[in-house]
């Protein structure tokens, strides 16, 4: 399209923007979110009661943003993320005491709740109903509802496998929201993903070196700009001659290939099958932004890099790292996630790998395990590699360790779904804690010079 099209401005014009004029431009081109105020309500009330008692804040971004193809939107590209990282991640942040503000994807993992939804982890099959009071034997087949004939009713009970589990989950979920704990804003698009980042993150101004960014969201990088996107559902055969969409069709340039759909800039929308040809543009990357001007000062950044090749992912996330200027990126391979990631910090010799033990290794459908240490482009010898925890990872901030070698004590904590499973995140949050922590007393030392 971009040769076809009229545009305000060129994605090359856009690229030579200095970050701040791209910031304006961006945000500038899009109207904010209808629930943008009221998050940034419950985030400022959030905050400051927080503040407050000097509690810690992380950020959690997670799940994937959309990329709408119509502004009335019908169509959208999506990613795979399930919000698995980001939900699972807020629930260590809070057990290391701190309070979590989860930026997610509506309808993708929550916190507690993951444990208990979606296809995978369907609630009701964690239920069973108890004999009727009247009968002997459990009722087997449907009941007429909620105002029928009570005598046939058994009480709706947890299946005693499940006991142990749920009310362990449950504590938790509770202790969080009676505490105030967890503060869930969803968003959808990219556009929505961003103005939500930059609010919040100017809003946690007030918490400094005791606010935390943790950007696990997997983030659209490309999409269709405003001024080119379709207003109306894109055709996919011809409309009546009159109506305003093949009016406002006829409005736009000339398209040279007649085989060829783009969508809304087309002079006539298709009268037989046609190929869509959509055109996407960068997202500009507000990491600098983030880093730069709206995050509070001394507070930490991390930032996640996924790749899908091995040979990339320790190079691309060193060069996030440089061209941001944060603290830490996290690398992940698609295939790996769940088992591996590796922390890249600033340090020359910064690269660390965290492994779930083999034999702990949760059970995962789209996971890859022979490309376990694949990614690890340093020492291809060292496959098998894992760091486990040196001790129990106790609650509170800045207790957990890691350590080098796959022989020392099994974890007793960070248990995932089946009892001797792990989740890599019960690895990665201890480990953070405890660089926030440094970074936190050194910004301490720092204030008092
Ligand atoms: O949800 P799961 O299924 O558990 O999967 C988790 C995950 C693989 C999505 C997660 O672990 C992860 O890797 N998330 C980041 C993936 C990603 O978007 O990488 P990226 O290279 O596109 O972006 C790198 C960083 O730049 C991200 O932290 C993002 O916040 C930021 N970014 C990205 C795009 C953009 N336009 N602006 C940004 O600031």
């Amino acid at each position: 399209m971009s040769s076809t099209s009229a545009r305000s401005s060129s994605s090359e014009d856009l690229q030579n923007l200095s970050p701040a004029e791209a910031e304006s431009h961006y945000f500038n081109s899009y109207p904010p979110p209808k629930a943008l105020k009221n998050h940034e309500a419950l985030a400022r009330a959030f905050i400051s009661y927080h503040v407050e008692s000097n509690r810690r804040v992380v950020l959690v971004t997670s799940g994937g943003t959309t990329v709408p193809l119509e502004n009335q939107t019908v169509r959208f590209i999506d990613n795979f993320s399930a919000g698995t990282r980001g939900a699972t991640s807020a629930e260590y942040f809070l057990q290391e005491g701190y309070a979590v503000i989860f930026l997610h994807r509506q309808f993708s993992l929550l916190p507690y709740s993951r444990h208990y939804s979606h296809s995978t982890n369907c609630f009701l099959d964690f239920m069973d109903e108890e004999p009727a009071p009247s009968s002997s034997s459990t009722t087997t087949g449907f009941t007429s509802g909620g105002n029928g004939d009570a005598s046939d009713h058994g009480r709706i009970v947890v299946r005693s496998e499940y006991q142990d589990q749920m009310r362990s989950v449950l504590r938790k979920y509770r202790y969080a929201k009676q505490n105030n704990l967890l503060l869930l804003l969803p968003f959808t698009t990219v556009t929505e993903y961003l103005f939500e980042l930059r609010s919040l993150a100017k809003i946690m101004r007030p918490l400094g070196p005791n606010a935390l960014f943790y950007l696990a969201a997997a983030v659209s990088d490309f999409f269709i700009p405003r001024d080119r996107m379709a207003e109306h559902k894109i055709q996919s055969s011809e409309v009546p001659a009159g109506s305003s969409s093949s009016k406002d069709a006829s409005d736009s340039s000339a398209i040279a290939e007649s085989d060829i759909y783009t969508g809304h800039n087309d002079p006539q929308p298709p009268t037989h099958s046609k190929k869509l040809i959509i055109d996407l543009d960068p997202v500009p990357k507000f990491l600098h932004r983030l880093v730069d001007g709206w995050a509070p000062d001394g507070s930490m950044i991390v930032s996640f890099k996924l790749e899908t090749d091995p040979s990339l992912l320790v190079n691309k996330a060193r060069t996030a790292l440089q061209r941001y200027s944060h603290h830490l990126v996290i690398g992940n391979l698609l295939s790996t996630r769940k088992w591996e990631v590796v922390f890249v910090t600033p340090e020359p010799d910064g690269e660390r790998w965290i492994r779930v033990p083999k034999s702990k290794r949760s059970k995962s459908i789209s996971g890859v395990e022979n490309q376990v240490g694949l990614a690890e482009g340093k020492r291809p010898g060292d496959v098998g590699e894992e760091m486990v925890p040196t001790e129990q990872q106790g609650h509170g901030q800045g207790q957990g360790q890691v350590q080098t070698g796959g022989t020392g004590a099994e974890p007793e904590q960070g248990q995932g779904e089946s009892e001797n499973e792990i989740e890599i995140e019960s690895l990665i949050i201890p480990e953070l804690v405890k660089m926030h922590s440094e970074m936190i007393a050194k910004a301490k030392g720092e204030k008092k010079k």
